[in-house]
């Protein structure tokens, strides 16, 4: 047992710094007795990301988690990052600038435009997706904030037309020839919540502290039923694919605490966007990935090791939901991990923070139920 804990905490040695020497393969780690910690040596539980894959797109580069996940690919050796951009310029800025690396290729691309995606996409072994067409172009013309509510109104966002036209190109590409075992090609950036606006009244009532957040209670522009259905469009189309779910994105929340996957979209807290970009870059190495959705939260206090045990142990979307009884246990179990004192995520305002709640404060959009949502994107408080 206490060689068991010294192995976990050994493997949970980040790989963006131990990638240099060459990687010892998951079956030898998991065959071996713990002699490598007798002697020293780093070993590692699972293969690099350089020794995947080539050529890796990024849908999303300059958002909040895209540029995570264009350092972190960059800092694991990755030959070559491609990040798709609608602003080359404020790309180059957010990305590094003059300082940016030679293996990162600032691409524009616009995703609204199927032919642009499959040109751009032709050589690329596998794509992260962190883009959303929930947020406004910060610079955007009057026209443009027309076009982008339109979009909106008619659930034709970027998520719902890119993703599809994404998994057909990407699922011909076959990884520069070194992916015997399918691995995910595409791994997409979604979000917790995306089912709870379609769950029964009684699933609800079950499970208010998932059902009732303010998130899906307001579901502003339909986002989450658009975001649900763009994942489906996503697994139709056959691509070898990962939907990951993270609950809130927290950039106060600590880095490298250990993401806690699980299904049936019970989950709610808080993630760093850094662990988000490891998760999913993580992702692309792991076959126990392929064909799978989770929702993740970081728990802090435990650090941040292989999240492949983990995978191997969840359902393939092929397998379904494991049943309702199930689910509400994993439910009542997370309900426990909120953070804060009060833990009672179905009290929140959209703008509020568990640590505003505990204090009885009004949050930034005002009480429950009265909240003043701005036409910018819709931010859930958890
Ligand atoms: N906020 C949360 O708590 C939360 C929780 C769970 C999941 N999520 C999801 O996590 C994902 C990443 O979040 P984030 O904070 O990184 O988002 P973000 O900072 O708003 O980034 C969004 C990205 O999408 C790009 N984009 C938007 N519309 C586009 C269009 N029409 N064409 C091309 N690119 C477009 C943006 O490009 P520009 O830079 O050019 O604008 C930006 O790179 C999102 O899908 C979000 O919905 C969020
Ligand atoms: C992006 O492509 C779409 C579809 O071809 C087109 O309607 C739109 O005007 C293009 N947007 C920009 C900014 O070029």
């Amino acid at each position: 047992m206490l060689r068991l804990g010294f192995w976990l905490l050994l493997v949970s040695v980040p790989l963006s710094s131990a990638f240099t020497p060459p990687a010892i393969l998951a079956t030898t780690v998991a065959s071996s007795t713990a002699s490598g910690a007798e002697t020293g040596t780093v070993q590692q539980l699972d293969v690099p990301v350089n020794q995947v894959v080539t050529r890796v797109a990024v849908a999303g580069a300059t958002g909040r988690v895209g540029r995570l996940v264009v350092e972190e690919l960059l800092s694991r050796g990755v030959q070559e990052v491609v990040a798709l951009v609608r602003d080359v310029e404020a790309a180059e800025e957010i990305l590094g600038g003059t300082d940016a690396p030679a293996n990162l290729q600032i691409t524009q691309c616009n995703l609204s435009s199927k032919g642009q995606i499959s040109s751009v996409l032709n050589d690329v072994d596998a794509m992260i997706w962190c883009a959303t067409g929930f947020s406004q172009k910060p610079n955007a013309g009057p026209l443009e904030k027309a076009k982008g509510l339109l979009d909106l109104a008619m659930k034709k966002t970027i998520d719902v037309t890119a993703l599809p036209v994404i998994g057909n190109v990407i699922k011909e590409n076959n990884l520069g020839g070194k992916n015997p075992q399918q691995l995910p090609k595409v791994v997409m950036c979604s979000s917790a919540g995306v089912t709870r606006t379609i769950w029964d009244d009684e699933k609800k009532a079950l499970m208010p502290g998932a059902a009732d957040i303010p998130i899906v209670r307001l579901n502003p522009f339909g986002a989450l039923d658009i975001k649900r259905s763009s994942e489906d469009k996503l697994r139709e189309t056959g691509v070898d694919y990962t939907v990951v779910r993270p609950c809130g994105l927290n950039d106060e929340h600590p880095v490298g605490s250990r993401p806690l996957l699980s299904q049936g979209d019970v989950a709610v807290g808080r993630i760093n966007r850094k662990d988000v970009a490891r998760v999913l870059v993580d992702c692309l190495t792991l076959p126990e990935a392929t064909g799978k959705t989770f929702e993740v939260i970081g728990v802090a206090g435990y650090p941040f090791g292989s999240i492949r045990g983990a995978l191997s142990n969840l359902r393939s979307d092929e397998e379904g939901l494991p049943p309702l009884d199930a689910i509400v246990s994993t439910y009542t179990t997370l309900q426990q991990l909120l953070p804060g004192e009060k833990q009672d995520s179905a009290a929140l305002a959209m703008g509020q923070t568990y640590e505003q709640l505990d204090k009885d404060e009004v949050g930034r959009l005002g009480e429950r139920g009265k909240e003043i949502l701005d036409d910018g994107a819709p931010r859930p408080s958890s």
